[in-house]
C-alpha cells in the first residue's frame, strides 16, 4: 500500500533519542532549546526582506496547546489577557476541529467562516459581516500548508487580534513573510502527518516579546520562574525526546520541503485534476496533495467520492477525505450563531475533498502507481 504520509525519519532520529535516554534529562531541557532555536533562526532566515526583531518560537506538548496558549494570550485592554464567555473568535468552518475547540475550551464562542473555494482557507469576505462588538480574534487556517490570506483578513475584519493556525504550514511563506508569523500569534504542529514530526508536539509562535513570556509562564504551570507562580497554567511542556526528535528532523527540513514539491509538482502536473491553490505571492510546503473532485452525473459528491476511495485503496493507493465541516458537529452547532447559516464553499470542499498519498520516502514507481490507480478510476473528475 502507497501510504498517504510516513515520518521520514533515519537513525539520526534513534540516536537522538537514545541520547535523551541516557542523559536522565527528560523534560524541557536542552533539547528543547536547540529545536526551539533552530525554528526562530529558520523563519528569521526565511523572511525576505528580513524581519524587525526576534521570532520567540515556544515548544509545547501538542499543536492544540500551542493554539490554546494563543487564545488564552488574546492581549486585552488594560494588560488583559484571553478571552470570555463574552467575545467571539471568527473560525474557519474547514478544519480539523482544534482550532474551534481550543476558543470553546476558553469559554468564548466560535463564529465560523466559510472558506475560498481556491485555497480552502478563511473568506475574508465571508468573516467581515460576522464582526460584531464582541468579537476578539480571528483564527486563519493555513490550510494544508497552504497561507490563509492573512493581510486580505485583517484588512476585512479590522484591528483584531489574528491567530494564524500553521499547524501544517511549516516552510510555507506569504509574500515573503513565513507561515506562522502572518498573524499576531502562530503556532505549528508536529503531528506525524505534519511536514517534520516529533511524534506529538507543537509550537507556538509570536514576535509580541511580553505575549511570550505570557506563554512560557503559562505552559509551565503558570510559573515565570520555578517556584513563582503567576497565574494558573496547563502543562503543556515538550519533553526532551520530543525536542531531541524536532532538532534532527530541523536538519532535514530544506529536503524533504524540496522532495515534496518536486514529488507535488509531478503528480499535480499528470493528473487534470481541481487542485488546491494557493493565493498570489504564496510558495506552499505541499504538506496534503488534495483536490475536490466536480459534482458527478449520477449520485451524489460524497457517494463518488468515497467510491473512488475504496477503489484507490482496492489499488494499492491510500488516499483520503480532506477535512472537516465544523458546522455540521454538535459541538459547534451548540451555539446559536452557527445554526441556520450556510456555508456552500466548505460543503464542496468536505464533500468533493480527496487527499492524495504524498511524502519524501515515495519513490518514482510509487508516483507512478498513484497516477495510473487515478487515470484508472477518476476519468469522469477530469478537465471538468
Ligand atoms: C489545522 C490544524 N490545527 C491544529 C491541529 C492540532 O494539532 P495537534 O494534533 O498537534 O494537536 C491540527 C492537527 O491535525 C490541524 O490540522
Amino acid at each position: 500500500m502507497i501510504r498517504l504520509t510516513r515520518p521520514f525519519f533515519s537513525d539520526d532520529e534513534s540516536l537522538a533519542v537514545t541520547e535523551v535516554l541516557a542523559s536522565g534529562m527528560l523534560i524541557q531541557g536542552a533539547r528543547v532549546a536547540a529545536f526551539e532555536s533552530a525554528t526562530a533562526r529558520y523563519l528569521s532566515e526565511l523572511a525576505a526582506p528580513p524581519l524587525d526583531g526576534p521570532v520567540h518560537a515556544l515548544a509545547v506538548a501538542t499543536g492544540t496547546n500551542a493554539l490554546e496558549l494563543a487564545v488564552a494570550t488574546v492581549p486585552r485592554a488594560g494588560g488583559a489577557w484571553g478571552v470570555t464567555d463574552r467575545d467571539e473568535v471568527l473560525v474557519p468552518t474547514v478544519s480539523w476541529p482544534s482550532p474551534g475547540h481550543a476558543v470553546c475550551l476558553a469559554g468564548a464562542t466560535p463564529v465560523l467562516v466559510d472558506v475560498d473555494l481556491d485555497t480552502w482557507c478563511i473568506d475574508a469576505e465571508a468573516a467581515r459581516p460576522m464582526v460584531t462588538a464582541r468579537t476578539a480574534a480571528a483564527i486563519a487556517i493555513d490550510q494544508f500548508g497552504v497561507p490563509a490570506d492573512v493581510p486580505a483578513l485583517r484588512a476585512a475584519v479590522g484591528p483584531l487580534d489574528v491567530i494564524e493556525d500553521a499547524a501544517c504550514a511549516l516552510g510555507s511563506t506569504l509574500r515573503g513573510v513565513p507561515c506562522g508569523l502572518t498573524g499576531d500569534a502562530g503556532i505549528y504542529s508536529y503531528h506525524p502527518r505534519k511536514v517534520i514530526t516529533t511524534g506529538e508536539g507543537g509550537m507556538f509562535l509570536t514576535r509580541d516579546g511580553a505575549r511570550a513570556e505570557r506563554v512560557k509562564a503559562l505552559r509551565n504551570h503558570g510559573q515565570s520562574t520555578p517556584g513563582t507562580f503567576v497565574c494558573a497554567g496547563p502543562n503543556a511542556r515538550m519533553s526532551e525526546l520530543h525536542g531531541a526528535l524536532g532538532a534532527v528532523q530541523m536538519q532535514k527540513l530544506a529536503v524533504i520541503l524540496s522532495r515534496r514539491r518536486a514529488l507535488a509538482d509531478e503528480l499535480r502536473a499528470a493528473l487534470p485534476l481541481r487542485w488546491q491553490r494557493a493565493p498570489d505571492g504564496a510558495v506552499a510546503n505541499h504538506q496534503t496533495l488534495g483536490c475536490v473532485l466536480p459534482t458527478p452525473t449520477h449520485g451524489t459528491l460524497v457517494e463518488a467520492r468515497d467510491a473512488l476511495l475504496v477503489a484507490l485503496r482496492a489499488a494499492g493507493v491510500e488516499a483520503s477525505i480532506l477535512s472537516y465541516a465544523l458546522h455540521r458537529l454538535p459541538q459547534f452547532q451548540a451555539y446559536a450563531v452557527n445554526r441556520g447559516r450556510r456555508f456552500p464553499v466548505a460543503d464542496r470542499v468536505v464533500d468533493g475533498g480527496l487527499a492524495l498519498p504524498l511524502h519524501p520516502g515515495m519513490t518514482s514507481a510509487d508516483v507512478a502507481v498513484v497516477i495510473d490507480a487515478v487515470r484508472a478510476h477518476a476519468q469522469w473528475a477530469f478537465g471538468r
